[in-house]
């Protein structure tokens, strides 16, 4: 039997501009996504253990047999291959977490121990980034680099279909975060491709919001380089005006984002594809994290109490 494993992520800055060329920046969660596969002579059976958001396998499934069959091509397997997958570990199946990443980082380095293919984590990388397609159309591939290499770091894809600036940043100290779930699970294909859409029909709009997210990214890196949080929170806060401005937030998020910053959250956003999924606050301290996490499971949604900066990147 062959094992994986792949890391959830949390995007702090840059999430759909990051699809377009403008820098990102993002942490793995020490949460992860786990894979055993085991060559069975009965076609594919996947069996899906992840405990996460109602309906979240059921809703991925059809995207998720997609990136299966992409990640057999890209590691130049034939499509029938027969095996057995199962997936399982403890990073929630919320959205927005990068739990579609995590599962392909997690199956890819499962078959890859199966059947004896040699094959690197930079390959790897790339194997998951064409499963990542099945998911989100047009990914920019930051969450499969999180997923596979854990760490926080500053991503920035190389839309001319070169090799990606990806840049380990590490800081002082590990800083706690609550990560808030709406439960309501989003499709990422239709929210970056909503954003492509409008920023192609209204360009004088996108620009300077395209222009002000990079800023945010090369802003935000450096006072998490300073350890100058209450600088990263305000910018996290700014991030997610624009992110409401090009439209992918929710009800449901703005308000676990206003029950954070009431709550004293340094900062708050939306992270990930937006439009349902998760939200992350910035809350350094074991206190304020509890106070941020409590006053959102009281108000009924589930959150993931995780720090930034604890994982060794390979890179
Ligand atoms: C999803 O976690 C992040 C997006 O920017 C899509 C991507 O970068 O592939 C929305």
């Amino acid at each position: 039997m062959g094992k994986g494993s792949g890391y959830g992520k949390v995007i702090l800055f840059g999430e759909h501009f990051v699809v377009h060329g403008v820098p990102g920046i993002v942490s793995a969660t020490d949460a992860k996504t786990e894979a055993e596969v085991k060559k069975t002579a009965k076609g594919i059976i996947i069996t899906d253990e992840r405990k996460g958001s109602k309906g979240y396998a059921e809703e991925k499934r059809q995207q998720q047999i997609e990136s299966i069959q992409r990640m057999l091509k890209a590691m130049n397997m034939p499509k029938d291959t027969e095996m057995s997958i199962w997936i399982g570990g403890d990073l929630p199946g919320f959205s927005g977490l990068g739990a579609s990443a995590a599962s392909s980082v997690a199956i890819a380095r499962a078959i890859n121990e199966e059947f004896a293919l040699q094959l690197t984590d930079e390959r790897i990388n790339e194997v998951a980034y064409e499963a990542e397609k099945a998911y989100a159309g047009n990914p920019s591939g930051i969450d499969n680099t999180a997923a596979t290499y854990g760490g926080l770091m500053w991503f920035k894809k190389n839309t001319a279909g070169g090799p990606d600036i990806v840049e380990k940043i590490t800081i002082k100290t590990p800083v706690e975060i609550v990560i808030g779930s709406t439960g309501k699970v989003a499709n990422t294909k239709a929210m970056v491709e909503g954003v492509a859409d409008r920023k192609k029909a209204n360009p004088e709009k996108y620009y300077p919001l395209f222009k002000r997210a990079e800023k945010i990214a090369v802003e935000g890196r450096k006072a998490l380089v300073e350890g100058n949080l209450k600088i990263v929170g305000e910018l996290m806060n700014e991030n997610h005006t624009l992110l409401q401005s090009i439209e992918v937030s929710s009800k449901e998020l703005d308000l676990l984002v206003e029950i954070a910053r009431n709550q004293g959250a340094l900062g708050a956003k939306l992270t990930g594809g937006g439009g349902g999924g998760c939200m992350t606050a910035l809350t350094p301290g074991k206190e304020l994290q509890e106070k941020v996490a409590s006053a959102i499971e009281q108000a009924g949604f589930q959150v993931l109490r995780t720090r930034i900066g604890m994982i060794k990147t390979k890179n």
